[in-house]
């Protein structure tokens, strides 16, 4: 939001706590809704059925999404307050004035949304995936706190320029995305033509899920693919296997670079500014839910405490 509309929903400085609430509703409704199968896709004559359920439903929510991202763009245009700062959605209204057939509102509400849609849930499960699974393997916590206290040091917090100087933390990240990766049928695609693979004939249309999932646990292709081991990313070892959680192709992710940058900063800093144990001896549990975005079944609960040499840094904040 900060740099799409200029805006801050978390922390302090956060500029409406009411419209904050609706921006998480928006997204949560949107994706619920768009997730999982629908009643017709088994039973076409049971469209009218899927109508009255689903549709209707998703129609309202997506009124209600295009009247959320109406408001910020409309306050943009009139440069209420703090939205005089630079933001995507000005730029694209800086655009209109001079294109206005090209750059219509409808345009800068879509492409405003996907990115909120898109951006949002996959790189906070990832994050919350990647801190579960370093609870449930302490080791390489203390390996990845080792790596940011001699690379970073304990008078500042990890910055963007660091992350490249973080290679195991980078491997945390890919291993959490291979076990846990955050779309993992892919988006659906389809067949813009008749083609044939392997020998099958694919009519035009038809519908293509990738199981990323599947392709990241195959045993032919890692080796103990159910064990979170980070080091069989270390030094570009893991380079020519097939991790994709952001997908594959011309449609590929278009925010992989600044999903990792995002997902290495909140984890690096959670890693470097606090001391972490689950709560009891159990391990965390790790059941995937269900969704287009997988989340966790049961949302983390941990314990966490300032680490001592960080606590004058963290309160001049
Ligand atoms: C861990 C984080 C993320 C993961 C795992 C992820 C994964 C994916 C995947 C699998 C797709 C579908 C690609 C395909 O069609 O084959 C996708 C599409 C997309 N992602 Fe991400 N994504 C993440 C974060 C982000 C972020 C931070 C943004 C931008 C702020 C973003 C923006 C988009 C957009 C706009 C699309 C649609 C692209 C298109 O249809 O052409 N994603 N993402």
């Amino acid at each position: 939001m900060g740099m799409i509309a200029g805006k801050r929903y978390y922390g302090e400085e956060a500029n409406d706590w009411e419209e904050a609430r609706q921006f998480r509703q928006v997204l949560e409704d949107a994706s619920t809704l768009a997730s999982g199968s629908r009643l017709k896709d088994f039973f076409p004559w049971l469209r009218f059925l899927d109508f009255m359920l689903v549709s209707r439903r998703l129609k309202a929510v997506v009124r209600e999404r295009n009247a959320f991202s109406q408001r910020f763009i409309d306050e943009i245009r009139k440069g209420v307050g703090a939205q005089k700062k630079k933001t995507m959605v000005g730029d694209l209204l800086g655009l209109q004035d001079r294109e206005p057939g090209e750059y219509t509102d409808a345009l800068i509400r879509s492409l405003s949304l996907s990115l909120l849609q898109a951006g949002t849930d996959t790189s906070s499960n990832t994050i919350e995936w990647a801190m579960s699974l370093l609870l449930n393997n302490p080791h390489a916590l203390a390996k990845a706190r080792d790596e940011i206290d001699v690379v970073v040091g304990r008078d500042r917090l990890v910055e963007e320029a660091d992350i490249p100087d973080l290679p195991y933390l980078r491997a945390i990240i890919n291993e959490t995305l291979r076990l846990y990766p955050v779309v993992p049928l892919d988006v659906p695609h389809e067949s813009a033509i008749e083609c044939f693979i392997d020998g099958y004939k694919i009519p035009r249309g038809t519908m293509l899920l990738i199981n990323i999932y599947a392709i990241h646990r195959d045993p032919n292709i890692w080796k103990d693919p159910t064990e979170f081991r980070p080091e069989r990313f270390e030094n570009g070892k893991a380079e020519r296997l097939c991790l994709l959680p952001f997908g594959i192709g011309r449609r590929k992710c278009p925010g992989e670079g600044l999903a990792i940058r995002m997902i290495a900063l909140a984890l690096g800093t959670l890693i470097q500014c606090f001391e972490w144990e689950r709560i009891g001896t159990q391990e965390v549990e790790m059941t995937e839910g269900a969704g287009i975005v997988m989340a966790k079944a049961v949302r983390l609960d941990a314990m966490y405490r300032p680490r001592p040499d960080m606590v004058p840094l963290l309160v001049g904040l």
